[in-house]
């Protein structure tokens, strides 16, 4: 103790004290500053609020065809119209060309929320919702108008208020026009000319029952196959809209085209229910808005689109186009009564009378 109390008397030991005082303090700074700095750490972490853009709500929309086509602007269009009305809030991902999934496999996909919005063929999910054979049924709508009328009016909404089922429902119909007819043997000018056709089919029983009549072969082939099935000729022809035949190159592989717009592509543009019924009612409203908007759009310009392609087909390929002059027309329309006869009962009376109440008007 004596000595110890010397020491400090001395000055020399009395700076190894001091120093030793300093260097305690840095340690305990250090370590305040390390826990300080993982406690924030770990506070971020475990922020529940999360209010930066990993709040942003994402929907994966899918659908099979190119993204210049009156479907894939309108996914487009509608993509930008949700991101400005919810600001920023919801971000729509547009994958088109099948590049997630293809028209087989994106119905699944959707059940299962893999995805969130999905805008097929309305023939592609007529097993599932019966009703929508209607837009199938060939030469069901006499012009224009009167799809713009189906599409808008009371058969929409008779139609949508049946696509709930399966996780899903439908938020709108969206047009792409009237289907032509392409083969690489020989003129489509009458019924008898399809017997030795073997012709592609989008999946759906009215379509089926439609190359029936015609006493075609036909096989189901997804969309995105089929330039390859037209190239290698496993089958000889396909029915589909100008835009579609122009924008996948189905021109290029077939000799001969029939402007005979005998039946409607449409497609039910479908939410999955789980996802939908999570986000709060005001997004609910933004994305409907958007949805509406989109909607008009792509009804306004889905035929000027085949138009274009139409004009563009001409200009770039050499096939044989026939436009089916209106008395060869009536023949097929004949031809395929027997497909109303199959299906009126499926789609049922309400309905069917709401068809021929338009086709009366429009005629
Ligand atoms: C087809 O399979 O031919 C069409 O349904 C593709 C599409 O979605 O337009």
């Amino acid at each position: 103790m004596l000595q110890y109390f010397q020491t400090f008397q001395r000055g020399a030991p009395m700076k190894k004290v001091q120093w030793s005082l300093i260097v305690s303090i840095m340690i305990g700074l250090m370590v305040f500053t390390v826990y300080n700095f993982r406690a924030k750490g770990e506070d971020i972490h475990f922020d529940d609020e999360q209010e930066d853009l990993t709040d942003q709500i994402v929907i994966k929309f899918s659908h099979v065809v190119a993204e210049n086509t009156p479907k894939g602007l309108a996914a487009q269009r509608f993509a930008k119209l949700v991101q400005k009305k919810t600001n920023n809030k919801v971000k729509v991902e547009v994958y088109p060309n099948g590049m997630l999934y293809s028209d087989e496999a994106e119905f699944e996909a959707l059940k299962q929320g893999s995805i969130q919005m999905i805008a097929p063929a309305s023939t592609k999910i007529t097993r599932t919702f019966s009703e929508l054979a209607l837009l199938d049924l060939p030469y069901a709508f006499p012009n224009y108008e009167a799809v713009n009328k189906a599409l808008t009016g009371n058969i929409r909404d008779e139609l949508l208020a049946n696509v709930k089922n399966d996780n899903m429902f439908g938020l709108a119909i969206w047009n792409n026009g009237f289907k032509q007819m392409t083969t690489s043997s020989g003129p489509l000018t009458g019924p008898s000319d399809f017997a030795d056709q073997h012709f592609r089919v989008m999946t759906g029983p009215v379509i089926q029952a439609q190359f029936e009549a015609l006493h075609a072969e036909t096989s189901q082939i997804p969309f995105n196959r089929t330039y390859q099935n037209l190239t290698n000729q496993t089958i000889t022809g396909q029915e589909n809209t100008l835009s579609n035949i122009y924008s996948k190159r189905f021109y290029e592989v077939q000799t001969h085209m029939t402007i005979s717009n005998h039946g409607l592509l449409s497609y039910v543009v479908l939410m999955n229910q789980g996802f939908w019924d999570k986000l709060s009612p005001e997004l609910q409203q933004n994305i409907q808005s958007a949805m509406k908007e989109a909607t008009n759009w792509n009804h306004q310009h889905a035929v000027k689109m085949n138009q274009q392609a139409l004009k563009r087909i001409k200009e770039q390929s050499d096939i044989h186009i026939y436009d089916l002059p209106p008395e060869r027309k009536e023949v097929w329309r004949r031809q395929f009564e027997e497909v109303y006869d199959r299906f009126d009962e499926e789609i049922g009376k309400s309905l069917m009378e709401e068809l021929e109440e338009l086709r009366e008007k429009y005629k």
